[in-house]
């Protein structure tokens, strides 16, 4: 049995942070640490091994590509619904190109369906807080938009996913410009039912 610090381990999920993109310096986070954060989103609990978190990461060129994709998608999708805004399609086609790397997070449906759907979008979660809690260590910020055209049906072949997968949002990643925010929660206390 490996000694792991536990005072470490709590302080770090307790610092984890989401840090949004307007806070971040502009300094470019080395690949070998994204390449770390991603070999940690892949030790996420998976049932019956489906693994099924798939990832493409954008950077440099990459993050235009991004954003000239999301934005277009977004008026055209919009517009065909009458609820364009301007101002939502410069969020979408703006806001990558101030992160260093940002990561689509999609869900692969297993092909035989072994699983309940939903099983398979919790381990692809637990993936993502492997991506934060390993971020927060190197101090990096990140944060999970789950806005824009995460839920569009169009957007899933940009990010190779099928009609069966799921896209479920977007790692934003940058280094942080000013202080490591707070954040609050409830009591534990409220949340828990024992029985004894
Ligand atoms: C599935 C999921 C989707 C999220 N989507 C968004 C989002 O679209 N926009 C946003 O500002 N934050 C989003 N967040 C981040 C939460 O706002 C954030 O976790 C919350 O404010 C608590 O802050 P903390 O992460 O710093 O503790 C999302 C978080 C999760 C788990």
């Amino acid at each position: 049995m490996e000694n792991f610090n536990k005072e470490e381990i709590s302080k770090l999920i307790r610092h984890r942070r989401s840090i949004y993109p307007a806070q971040y310096s502009g300094e470019i986070i080395k690949k070998e640490i994204i390449e770390e954060i991603l070999e940690n989103a892949n030790w996420a609990p998976t049932h019956k091994l489906s693994e099924p978190w798939r990832f493409t990461v954008f950077s440099g060129e990459g993050l235009k590509k991004l954003g000239d994709f999301m934005s277009e998608l977004y008026k055209q999708v919009a517009t065909s619904r009458g609820v364009f805004e301007e101002k939502n399609y410069e969020t979408l086609k703006n806001k990558p190109l101030l992160a260093s790397h940002v990561i689509a997070i999609g869900m692969k449906r297993d092909e035989k369906e072994r699983l309940p759907e939903i099983e398979e979008i919790e381990a692809v979660a637990c993936a993502v807080q492997n991506m934060y809690l390993t971020a927060s260590a190197f101090g990096i910020g990140c944060y999970w938009g789950s806005g824009g055209v995460t839920y569009f049906e169009e957007a899933k072949s940009f990010f190779g996913l099928g009609p069966k997968d799921k896209l479920l949002g977007f790692m934003y990643m940058g280094m942080p410009g000013g202080k490591w925010p707070n954040s609050k929660r409830k009591p534990i206390d409220d949340k828990v039912t024992w029985i004894e």
